[in-house]
């Protein structure tokens, strides 16, 4: 916890180099957006005083961060980071903070320990102005830093010439910075647009601190790939890898089993317990927790799911915002929607699709159905073809089935329905009327056999 320091994240950017109208910072990274990870690494330093600037697609990101509502300030025209900061400026005034963290919103990899340890370098040396520069081998499009007699600077890609600024070294400015606002403040209105981006840097801030006498100071840390800036989808896809790969690796060393593990992308808010067995290729993000003993093959996509101890995910299956309980067996090539629960040792086989709907303990829907707003009791068998027709074109209804019934092929059941416990449907059935207790319902036109013409 850093007392009297406030975040500040620059998040209002198109990202010109992503060529895509969605706002740049929540472009996914392993199913989360980019801004996400930079608000995770800021909760642990500045509690409740993180704030963004926002711009491009304001909307859209303020609607995927609600949480964050108080923090927001709109930055209406994109005219360079250095006018993000001055729009957002009062803010930080009025809150009373003495330093103002600044972040930029596509530096996903970031964590607090790094954050935490830029922090206290530069708080130890009382810097009016700190950032955080690493070294790369091709310094590419990122400002430079230049170290001069004179004092620290850096100087934009665009900007830099070598016959005035010097070879260029490899150490680029990851943009990070640390502000005094008492001292930075009368700096603001100095900024200038007069470059070749035509915009407000934020970046110029440090030569102006050194001109003005005050302390700057650059942090230096090496070659920390976890501080690469992403712009373009061949820079997010080389973060995410990255990322992937370290969280694939401590699944191993909590003792998760990740066959094929190069091909496996879990999210980083996935929990997954020690002995259970995960397959690549496979797609498994969000919320999501996986129990001990449960196996997950290979082909699957899942986002907030809660998969309990020995269940069996078979290759293929889609599931989003459902729970499998212990011992469940579900796919091949099954689909699980929002709202599913499947209770202890439910089954579901391949092409059937539930949607909020309940399989209590032992449930068999094998093969080609659909479960929409359903309560299937437990033991139900579930036959081949079996649709509940929970939508009449304006509302859903709920269809229930008792414990031990058992549903014949091909059955439409139309909702609202009740099927009594143990009541059975004959096959081909389209049933409307509720079918009570041990009953058996057959809703289907009677064969006759006719003799064949000659
Ligand atoms: C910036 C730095 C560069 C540094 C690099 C590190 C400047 C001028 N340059 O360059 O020195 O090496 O980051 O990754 O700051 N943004 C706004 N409003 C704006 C413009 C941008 O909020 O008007 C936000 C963007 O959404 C982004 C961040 O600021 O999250 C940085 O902007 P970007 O255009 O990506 O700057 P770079 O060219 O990467
Ligand atoms: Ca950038």
């Amino acid at each position: 916890m850093f007392d009297g320091v406030g975040a500040l994240v620059l998040a209002a950017g198109k990202g010109t180099r992503m060529h895509s109208e969605a706002p740049k910072v929540l472009r996914t990274i392993l199913g989360e957006p980019m801004l996400a990870y930079v608000f995770d690494a800021l909760r642990p330093l500045c509690p409740d005083r993180a704030h963004a600037v926002v711009g491009h697609g304001a909307s859209a990101v303020r609607r995927a961060f609600p949480d964050m509502a108080e923090g927001f300030v709109e930055q209406t025209e994109q005219l360079g980071t250095g006018h993000a900061l001055q729009v957002a400026w009062p803010a930080l005034v009025s809150r009373g903070y003495e330093h103002v963290l600044v972040v930029n919103g596509d530096v996903p990899l970031v964590t607090a320990d790094i954050l935490a340890g830029f922090l206290s370098e530069a708080l130890a040396v009382q810097a009016d102005v700190a950032f955080a520069s690493i070294e790369l081998d091709d310094p590419g499009a990122y400002g430079r830093v230049v170290r001069a007699p004179s004092g620290v600077c850096i100087v934009e890609a665009k900007d830099y010439d070598t016959m005035r600024h010097g070879p260029a070294t490899g150490e680029i400015n990851a943009g990070i910075y640390l502000l005094r606002l008492a001292t930075v403040g009368p700096l603001l209105p100095l900024l200038r647009n007069d470059n070749r981006g035509r915009e407000f840097y934020i970046t110029d801030l440090v030569g102006l601190a050194g001109k003005a006498g005050l302390r700057t100071r650059a942090v230096n840390r090496g070659r920390d790939g976890a501080l690469l800036g992403v712009n373009s989808p061949r820079e997010l896809v080389a973060a995410e890898e990255n990322l992937r790969r370290g969280i694939v690796d401590g699944l191993f060393d909590q003792g998760v089993l990740v066959r094929c593990p190069d091909q496996a992308r879990i999210g980083p808010r996935v929990a997954v317990a020690a002995g259970a067995v995960v397959a690549g290729p496979c797609e498994i993000y969000g919320d999501t927790s996986i129990g001990t003993g449960a196996r997950v093959a290979s082909q699957v996509w899942i986002r907030d799911c809660g998969l309990d101890e020995n269940c069996e995910i078979l290759p293929f299956c889609h599931l989003e915002g459902a729970r499998v309980g212990p011992g469940c067996k579900v796919g091949p090539f099954a689909r699980l929607r929002p709202g599913a629960v499947l209770e202890q040792e439910a089954r579901v086989g391949n092409f059937v699709e539930v949607k909020k709907s309940v399989l209590r303990r032992g449930v068999k829907a094998g093969h080609l159905s659909y479960l929409g707003d359903a309560d299937v009791g437990a033991g139900a068998n579930i036959g081949a073809g079996t649709i509940t027709c929970n939508y009449d074109g304006k509302n859903k209804h709920a269809t229930i089935i008792g414990e031990e019934a058992f549903i014949g092929s091909n059955t439409a059941l139309v909702a609202p329905v009740t099927i009594g416990r143990k009541a059975l449907v004959g096959a081909g059935s389209v049933i409307t009327h509720d079918v009570p207790e041990g009953m058996m319902a057959v809703g289907r036109g009677r064969q006759t056999n006719l003799r064949r013409k000659p």
